[in-house]
């Protein structure tokens, strides 16, 4: 049988195509924010990180929380919070509060919205193995030294990609579970807007 490619339509994946049309747009605008193919300096990917870092506090609760608990310990090890926690202990980045009304704005009410919301931080894996190689050639940063959570699970990323996207067909059923993800994902891609929002406006303090 022949190897999907990883990216482009796929027939028999339909929860992933409504997931990607629902969110393909505000996925180019947060490329377009954060700009990585031109970061020139190491405070701007600072700020990132700690937006990244405000919004997950955040998130992964309520993500976990949607789930119920049979999903605690498959999330815990997904998470790639702990990387990124010490990236900023590497880099001495000062954490940021989260944005005003960042918990209600997610609406991750159901099992479907927070598979919805998952697809984005898993998909965020994806993107992160070409960030991680723009950040070594553009900044010198590379895993050890404050780039672990781009870097993530290197050369495991496509297959845990790959199970990921397995699961999603299976957890999210029907048209109104396609819905929820839709929300949960649309939410959380607006949600990282705000937060880099804020993040890239904020000078960290010293
Ligand atoms: C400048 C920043 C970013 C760049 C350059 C980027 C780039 C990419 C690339 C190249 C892929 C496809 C990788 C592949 O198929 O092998 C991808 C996928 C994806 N990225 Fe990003 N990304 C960025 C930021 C983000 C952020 C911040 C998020 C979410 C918080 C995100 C969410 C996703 C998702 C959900 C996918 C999977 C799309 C799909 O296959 O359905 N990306 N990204």
């Amino acid at each position: 049988m022949p190897t999907m490619p990883a990216r482009g339509p796929r027939t028999d994946a339909p929860v992933l195509a409504a997931l990607r049309s629902a969110t393909r747009q505000r996925h180019e605008a947060l490329e377009r924010l954060l700009d990585f193919g031109s970061i020139a300096d190491r405070s701007r990917y600072e700020r990132i990180l700690a937006g990244f870092s405000c919004f997950l506090a955040v998130w992964e609760p309520l993500v976990r929380s949607a789930l119920g608990p049979a999903w605690s310990d498959w999330l815990a090890a997904r998470s790639r919070r702990a990387f990124l926690a010490r990236d900023m202990a590497v880099l001495g980045v000062r954490p940021l509060p989260p944005p005003a009304g960042l918990a209600p704005a997610l609406r991750l009410h159901s099992p479907e919205a927070a598979w919805g919301a998952l697809y984005v931080v898993e998909g965020s894996a994806l993107g992160g193995q070409l960030i991680a190689r723009q950040l070594s050639e553009r900044l010198g940063i590379t895993a050890e030294r404050g780039g672990a959570f781009f870097a993530g699970w290197g050369e495991r990323t496509g297959s845990r990609w790959r199970e990921f996207r397995e699961l999603l067909e299976v957890e999210v059923a029907g048209s109104q579970g396609q819905a929820r993800a839709c929300i949960g994902a649309a939410d959380t891609f607006d949600g990282f807007s705000r937060s880099f929002e804020i993040a890239l406006d904020e000078h960290l303090p010293a």
